[in-house]
């Protein structure tokens, strides 16, 4: 009976905290919208990690380093550090996703995704060097903030949305139909590949 008793005590208090973890993770959603004007923190389909692995996998095998910028929960950047071998770093500017995606790369063993907590454009904007391959899945009306950082990266892929003013070396279809962003429209689920646009 004890036993029991105390086992319905366990349930109640991870109900508990799983209920407060909803509560603060809908608040960052609502804050990340309407107070930041960024898309909310939403992973991208399985048809753009697949395409996106193909896409480096084909034409950049011999990528080493890259970062997700806005790596929300920080699924894409594992699946890219798994499928191609490459070391990501995924930079966040919301801190319950980027808590989130520590205790996610933790839980899966995920050793070459290491999560940044900062403003990505801020951040890239002062770091001194290059990468091999930025990934952007920000949603539309965002990528213009690529442009000045373009130069940190060999290769830019962004998900969905093309960067104005810049002409893709290759737009590649991931399939699976269509993104709808809220309020906005639908947008193909199609990869806009730039190589060193930034020089
Ligand atoms: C649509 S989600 C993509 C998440 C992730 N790349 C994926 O596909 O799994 C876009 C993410 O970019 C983040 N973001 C937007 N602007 C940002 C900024 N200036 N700095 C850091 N992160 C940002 C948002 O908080 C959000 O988590």
């Amino acid at each position: 009976m004890t036993m029991s008793y105390n086992w319905f005590k366990v349930g109640l208090w991870v109900l508990g905290l799983f209920e407060i973890w909803v509560f603060i993770y809908v608040l960052e959603h609502i804050f990340s919208r309407r107070v930041k004007n960024q898309y909310p923190p939403v992973s991208c389909r399985s048809g753009h990690i697949r395409a996106l692995i193909r896409e480096i996998r084909t034409h950049y095998p011999n990528a080493k380093v890259g970062v997700d910028i806005g790596a929300g929960v920080g699924r894409l950047a594992r699946a890219v550090s798994r499928g191609t071998g490459m070391y990501i770093y995924g930079i966040e500017n919301m801190p319950v996703s980027i808590c989130v995606a520590r205790i996610l790369n933790f839980l899966t063993g995920a050793t070459r995704v290491r999560m940044i907590y900062a403003d990505a454009f801020e951040y890239l904007a002062n770091y001194d060097g290059r990468f091999d391959i930025g990934i952007a899945y920000l949603g539309p009306g965002m990528n213009y903030m690529l442009g000045p950082i373009m130069s940190k990266f060999r290769v830019v892929i962004t998900l969905d949305v093309e960067i104005p003013g810049l002409t893709p070396t290759r737009i590649i279809d991931a399939g699976g139909g269509y993104t709808r962003y809220h309020g906005v429209g639908k947008y193909p689920h199609r990869l806009f590949v730039y190589e060193n646009a930034g020089c």
